[in-house]
C-alpha cells in the first residue's frame, strides 16, 4: 500500500458556488505531523473541511487511505480523528470531560446510544494517555483551563483509534507548556502508530522542531514542502503580505508578528 495517506490534487473547495481555496496539490505520508500556514481567511480551516465533506469540493480531488469525500465520506469519518477550531465549539453547555471524550464513539453510533463498559474503560484510557489527570473526568468541560480543554478534545478525537487527525488551531490560547506536552504526544501517535497529523497553526516557532512539512496558503497554494524551503521571506511576504513581519533568523521563521486572531 502506499505510504500516502492523503493525497489532495488540484483541489478548487468552498461553500454555495464560490470556491474559497484554489489549485492546493500536496500529500501526506504516513507519520507525517505537517503544519498548514496562512494568514486569516486564507482558506486553512476550509481546506480541513474539504477533506471530511463539510466543504464543497468543485474540481481536483482528495484521496485519504484511497477514499474520497465525496463518495466514502461514513469510512473517512471513522479513519479521521477531527478537531474543530475551538471558537467555533459551543462552550458554555454543561457537559462533562467524560461525555465530551465518550461523544467520539457515541455520536457515530447514532442517536441515543449509551457507552458499554469497555466505552468508558476506553475513554480513561485515551484521557490519561493525552495527559489529563483522573480527577477531571466528572468535571465540567467549560471549567477547564484552554490547554485542559484542547486535550479533552483531542481524547474525543483520538477515542475512535483513527489513523489520521486534523487539528483546526489547536494552539490558539493555550500556553506554551500545554503546547509542547501536546506536540511530544502527537510525536509519540506518529512514532509509535505511524499516525498522520495535519495542524493548522500560527506561529510555528515554538513547535518547529516536531513539523515535518509545511502547506503555506492564501487562497492558492503557495509553498509545501520542508520548512526551509517553504517559509522563505518570498513566500511569507506572498501569503501575509504587509500585515505581518516576519522575523527570518539563519534560515528560520522565528516569529509573524501580527497575525493573531482576536
Ligand atoms: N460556512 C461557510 N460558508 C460560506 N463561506 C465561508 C464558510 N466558512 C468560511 N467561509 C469563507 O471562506 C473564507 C476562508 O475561511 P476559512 O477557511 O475559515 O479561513 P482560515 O481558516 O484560513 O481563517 C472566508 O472568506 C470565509 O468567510
Ligand atoms: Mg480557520
Amino acid at each position: 500500500m502506499s505510504n500516502k495517506l492523503i493525497k489532495v490534487i488540484n483541489l478548487a473547495a468552498g461553500y454555495d458556488g464560490t470556491p474559497v481555496i484554489m489549485d492546493i496539490t500536496f500529500h501526506v505520508e504516513r507519520g507525517e505531523i505537517v503544519a498548514i500556514m496562512g494568514p486569516n481567511g486564507a482558506g486553512k480551516s476550509t481546506l480541513l473541511r474539504a477533506m471530511l465533506g463539510l466543504a464543497k469540493i468543485f474540481s481536483g480531488s482528495v484521496e485519504i487511505l484511497g477514499y474520497s469525500p465525496e463518495r466514502d465520506l461514513s469510512i473517512i469519518r471513522k479513519l479521521v480523528g477531527y478537531v474543530p477550531q475551538r471558537e467555533n465549539i459551543s462552550l458554555n453547555i454543561p457537559i462533562r470531560v467524560k461525555d465530551v471524550v465518550l461523544s467520539g464513539i457515541l455520536l457515530r453510533r447514532g442517536p441515543l446510544s449509551l457507552p458499554t463498559k469497555k466505552d468508558m474503560l476506553r475513554a480513561k484510557e485515551v484521557l490519561k494517555s493525552v495527559g489529563l489527570p483522573k480527577d477531571l473526568w466528572s468535571k465540567k468541560f467549560s471549567e477547564l483551563s484552554g490547554g485542559q480543554q484542547q486535550k479533552t478534545l483531542l481524547a474525543r478525537a483520538l477515542i475512535s483509534r483513527p489513523r489520521i487527525l486534523l487539528l483546526d488551531e489547536p494552539f490558539s490560547a493555550i500556553d506554551i507548556k500545554s503546547q509542547r506536552e501536546i506536540m511530544r504526544f502527537l510525536d509519540m501517535l506518529k512514532r509509535e502508530e505511524g499516525i498522520s497529523v495535519l495542524l493548522v497553526v500560527h506561529d510555528i516557532n515554538e513547535i518547529a522542531d516536531y513539523i515535518d512539512k509545511v502547506i503555506l496558503i492564501n487562497r492558492r497554494m503557495i509553498a509545501w514542502g520542508k520548512q526551509s524551503e517553504v517559509l522563505t521571506p518570498e513566500n511569507l511576504k506572498e501569503a501575509y503580505g504587509a500585515e505581518v513581519e516576519v522575523i527570518i533568523y539563519r534560515d528560520k521563521c522565528l516569529a509573524l508578528i501580527g497575525d493573531r486572531h482576536a
